[in-house]
C-alpha cells in the first residue's frame, strides 16, 4: 500500500464502525445463488482492504472450496472430533480473505451437545473478533435451527432469491418464520438470475406485498444480479469472479452501507441463546 492509500485506509476506518460484522446469506430455495454471492461479496470487501472470514455453513452440502478450486486437507468435521487444532482448518484464499469449510460430516449445530455448540461458538468467536472486519455465512437453503439463528443473529441479514415462484415463495416462507420466531424486523432482499432491473423489482413487490400484509418484517431491496451465461463456464474453471457479475455485487453492497452496523446485541451471544437457550 502506498502511503496515500494508507492514509485513505486510516481516514476510512476512523468513521467506520471498528467491530466485526456479520453477514448472512440465506434462501428459502437451493441453488439460486449463495454461494457465488458469498464469494463475491468477500472477494469485494477484500479488495476493499478488508479482512473477510468466509463460514461455509452449509454443513450438509458445503460447496465453497469446489467453487475455488481448493480442497482443504482439514474441515470443521476434522476439529469436531478432535482430528484438527483450530487455526489448520482456516483456509487461505488470498491475503486477508480466508475460509473454513464444515465438510460433510456436521449435519445440524443445534443437535449437538451443548457443551460442544459452546466450545464451537467461542473458537469461532474469538477467531473473528481477533482476525476478521466481515465474516460471511454461507448457509443451508431452507428452514433450519441452525439457519434460523445465524440469519437472526446477523447485522445483515441478506436473503436472496430468483424470480421462479418457488424461490419466492421459498424467500417469504423464510422471511415470515423468522420474523415470527425471532421477532427480526429488517432484512435485506437480492433478486439474482434476473433478466433486467424491472424483472427484479418486480419480484421484491411481491414479496413486500405478503411481508407487509403478514409480518411485521421491513424488506429492504439492495440490488438485482443479472443472468449471465459465462458465469457457469467461470466456474467450472474454478476462478468464479465474473466481472458483470462483480459489478453487480458493487451496487448491491453501496447500497446495504456494509460500514456501519446497527447496534444491535452481540451476535455471538445471540446466537448461543437461540441455539442452546441462556
Ligand atoms: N447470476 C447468475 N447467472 C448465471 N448463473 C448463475 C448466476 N448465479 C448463480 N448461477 C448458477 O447457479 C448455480 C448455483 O449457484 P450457487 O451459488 O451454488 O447457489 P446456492 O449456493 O444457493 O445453492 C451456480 O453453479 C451457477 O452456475
Ligand atoms: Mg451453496
Amino acid at each position: 500500500m502506498s502511503l496515500n492509500q494508507q492514509v485513505t485506509h486510516l481516514k476510512h476506518r476512523e468513521g467506520a464502525d471498528t467491530r466485526t460484522k456479520y453477514v448472512a446469506i440465506a434462501s428459502g430455495k437451493g441453488g439460486v445463488g449463495k454461494t457465488i454471492l458469498s464469494l463475491s461479496i468477500g472477494k469485494s470487501l477484500s479488495q476493499n482492504n478488508r479482512k473477510v472470514l468466509i463460514i461455509d455453513a452449509d454443513f450438509g452440502l458445503s460447496n465453497i472450496h469446489l467453487m475455488l478450486g481448493i480442497t482443504p486437507q482439514k474441515n470443521l468435521a476434522h476439529f469436531f472430533f478432535g482430528d484438527a487444532s483450530f487455526d489448520e482448518i482456516v483456509v487461505k484464499i488470498e491475503e486477508g480473505f480466508s475460509f473454513i469449510s464444515s465438510g460433510n460430516g456436521i449435519y445440524e449445530l443445534a443437535k449437538l451437545p451443548k457443551d460442544q455448540i459452546l466450545n464451537l461458538i467461542r473458537r469461532l468467536q474469538e477467531l473473528a473478533e481477533d482476525n476478521y472486519d466481515y465474516v460471511i455465512f454461507d448457509t443451508p437453503p431452507g428452514i433450519h435451527d441452525d439457519t434460523i439463528a445465524v440469519v437472526s443473529s446477523a447485522d445483515f441479514p441478506l436473503i436472496i432469491t430468483t424470480p421462479e415462484p418457488t424461490a419466492v415463495a421459498d424467500a417469504y416462507a423464510l422471511i415470515k418464520i423468522i420474523n415470527k420466531e425471532n421477532e427480526r424486523e429488517d432484512f435485506y432482499l437480492v433478486v439474482n438470475k434476473v433478466e433486467s432491473d424491472k424483472e427484479g423489482k418486480k419480484v421484491y413487490e411481491s414479496i413486500r406485498l405478503l411481508t407487509e400484509r403478514y409480518t411485521t418484517a421491513k424488506v429492504n431491496h439492495v440490488g438485482n444480479i443479472k443472468f449471465r451465461k459465462n458465469l457457469i463456464r467461470r466456474i467450472i474453471e474454478q476462478n468464479p469472479f465474473e466481472k458483470g457479475f462483480m459489478d453487480d455485487v458493487y451496487n448491491i453492497l453501496s447500497n446495504m452501507n456494509l460500514e456501519v452496523s446497527p447496534r444491535r446485541r452481540g451476535f455471538w451471544e445471540s446466537i448461543l441463546s437461540r441455539l442452546i437457550g441462556r
